[in-house]
């Protein structure tokens, strides 16, 4: 277990563990993770036409990172006011007991929800999103099934927060995501988010790059987590993309080159909902110690669809 985790990781150095994995899963994987390049390459125009199609312009990443402040993306609206359901029943209530590192944050999702509300996966699975995705990764990515879940609906809250006292730490600190690369995060901004919620910041990966060259990130005894006094000896603050943006913003970002962090001082609760997508050959051992289940589809579902939802559908599908 003990090379699951970013913090545990450094001992060995992060980047090492991570291309030890990356060949690992390859062994189990490599047949799959060709079939869907293959099918990105060759058929992704029909895989996104027979899932219901585009239906806005299309959306590319570009270093590292899209904002889509258009409030148009499709199931938007519906994915707001379905979770603003969860939110009304289930936010602001005193956490389960556990973890306290990271207790400023949870996810209050369960897995029922994905048939009570259909936005949550609709959203996640539509061409336009996963258009963007595809084409980032040069694959067919799954939604994650082990750490971190792709599909939290995360509410950060100083309120909980069972070590105010420690300062920042954990995702409250700069760090890359360790778990694949490339990797997407989809962040629908639930509510409107100010600078008194925690705002998610990141930095591009152009800038992410040149800081993480300077402090010889992810090499042995380097830390995973990055203080700020620390990341601004090597990059502006100004540098900084703050999310203190409108309730209905959408955050396209590759967590694993673009440095981030978030939930800070968070004094007014922060919702927002988390998508993880990777392809099926990850740089952790993360689904070695965990069962991993599908995500619940339908006889229905388009290929992308089950795709997406199911790492073992690659196989039917090979062109
Ligand atoms: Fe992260």
């Amino acid at each position: 277990m003990s090379l699951v985790h970013g913090e545990h990781m450094e001992l060995f150095g992060t980047g090492n563990t991570m291309r030890l994995a990356k060949r690992a899963n390859q062994l189990q994987f490599r047949r799959i993770a060709e079939s869907r390049e293959r099918l990105c390459r060759v058929e992704l125009p029909a895989l996104l036409a027979e899932n219901g199609g585009s239906t806005v312009p299309p959306i590319d990443l570009v270093d590292g990172w899209h904002l889509d402040r258009s409030g148009t993306l499709p199931h938007l609206d519906q994915l707001i006011k379905e979770s603003g359901e969860i939110i009304a029943e289930r936010g602001l209530r005193p956490k389960k007991a556990g973890e306290a590192e990271r207790s400023f944050f949870q996810s209050i999702q369960k897995a029922d929800d994905f048939t009570r509300y259909p936005s949550i996966l609709n959203f996640a699975l539509s061409s336009d999103v996963l258009g963007a995705v595809c084409r980032y990764m040069q694959t067919i990515p799954v939604l994650s099934r082990t750490f971190p879940q792709g599909v939290r609906l995360a509410e950060s809250s100083i309120t909980f927060d069972a070590r105010p006292q420690d300062g920042y730490r954990s995702s409250q600190l700069y760090h890359l995501d360790h778990h694949d690369t490339p990797m997407v995060y989809v962040i629908v901004l639930l509510k409107d988010v100010t600078e008194r919620g925690g705002p998610f910041t990141f930095l591009s990966d152009s800038v992410s790059t040149r800081a993480a060259a300077a402090m010889r990130y992810q090499t042995r005894a380097v830390d995973y987590r990055v203080p700020d006094e620390t990341m601004y000896r090597h990059v502006a603050r100004t540098d900084a993309q703050v999310m203190a943006l409108p309730q209905g913003t959408v955050l396209f970002l590759d967590s694993s080159r673009c440095f981030h962090y978030g939930s800070r001082d968070a004094y007014d609760p922060r919702y927002q909902m988390m998508y993880a997508y990777t392809s099926v050959c990850r740089t952790d051992f993360s689904e070695w110690f965990t069962n991993v289940r599908p995500f619940p589809g339908t006889a229905h579902d388009s290929r992308l669809r089950r795709l997406v939802l199911d790492k073992d559908a690659a196989a039917s599908f090979s062109p």
